[in-house]
């Protein structure tokens, strides 16, 4: 049986590489995609979701635009890491539908029905605005899949992830709210590199091959030059992955805090990843190690079956 699934995304390569992810594994049924303003502004996240989608040849998928600013912040976007049009590299097919005539925040409260998973690959503005405009959505909501923060580590800050830092409040929000979060953060998704191989092995298999390919070119100039890396994490493909095959991360069922009032920490995850906080409510799973092989063979096998 498949798992209905919603992302909220702002792609961005890695969040392209999940949706297409979750297009080519029969074990999701992708019911919706929702764009925010993350990696860039919405108006570019939105164009890149339906371009993506168009690629795969699933234009049938309904697209809803969000909300364009943080809840409270002023915007900060990624064009370091994913370019001006927040998707660099490729040249991808234009665009033959438009966005359906709602707010992604209403959109995902009708798509959210009991069985559906959420997988949210950016920061958490809409989701917030869900549930703040839809109460009831908890009910039904069981499980909230998001890639964003990190036990021990920053990207954007020493002490935040950029899903995270974008919209703190937005995170706090979610987190607070009841339903499980599972946080896919940096400590697994850095394990999990997606290799110049790895890519060679896509280049020929399709056009959605040659996307992932020159997606992982464009996106891993970033990955060596700050980090060093012989790879590229494709974070938000491991969110979906999980979803897909809950074997492939291992988690921890504890508590985990939002800072947003901190000179320095705004944005960090508060992980109580040794359970030190007696009587804490455990709120979320957050993701502590994974199985980066099999990751990344699934990646590689599942993006290779599309046309
Ligand atoms: C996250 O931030 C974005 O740049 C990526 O798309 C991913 O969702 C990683 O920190
Ligand atoms: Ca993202």
């Amino acid at each position: 049986m498949s798992t209905p699934i919603v992302i909220d995304c702002d792609p961005g390569h890695d969040d392209a590489i999940a949706i297409l992810l979750a297009l080519a594994s029969p074990e999701v049924e992708l019911r919706g995609v929702t764009t925010v303003a993350g990696n860039q502004t919405l108006e570019k996240t939105t164009v890149n979701a339906l371009k993506v989608l168009e690629l795969a040849g699933r234009a049938d998928i309904p697209v809803a635009a969000g909300a364009d600013a943080p809840l409270t912040r002023t915007l900060r976007v990624a064009a370091n890491v994913h370019g001006e049009s927040g998707l660099d590299g490729p040249s991808l097919p234009e665009p033959t539908t438009q966005v359906v005539d709602a707010h992604a925040a209403d959109f995902l409260a009708e798509l959210i029905e009991p069985g559906v998973v959420l997988v949210p690959t950016g920061p958490l503005t809409n989701v917030a605005l869900m549930l703040e405009r839809h109460p009831d959505v908890r009910d039904r909501l069981e499980s909230i899949v998001w890639m964003g923060g990190a036990i021990a580590e920053g990207n954007v800050t020493p002490a935040a992830e950029f899903n995270a830092f974008v919209d703190p409040e937005a995170a706090a929000a979610v987190f607070a709210s009841g339903i499980p979060v599972t946080m896919i953060g940096l400590d697994i998704t850095h394990k999990a590199l997606f290799t110049r191989a790895h890519a060679d092995r896509l280049r020929d298999t399709g056009a959605a091959g040659r996307v992932v390919a020159e997606l992982s070119d464009f996106f891993q100039r970033f990955h060596e030059s700050r980090y060093d890396f012989d790879g590229s994490p494709i974070h938000d493909a491991l969110a979906v992955a999980h979803v897909i095959d809950p074997t492939l991360v291992t988690t921890l069922n504890c508590n985990i805090e939002i800072e947003t009032a901190s000179q320095y920490c705004d944005g960090r995850t508060v992980v109580d990843r040794w359970l030190v906080l007696e009587g804490a409510p455990r709120n979320a799973y957050a993701g502590i190690d994974v199985d980066a092989q099999r990751f990344l063979e699934l990646l590689v096998e599942r993006i290779g079956s599309l046309a």
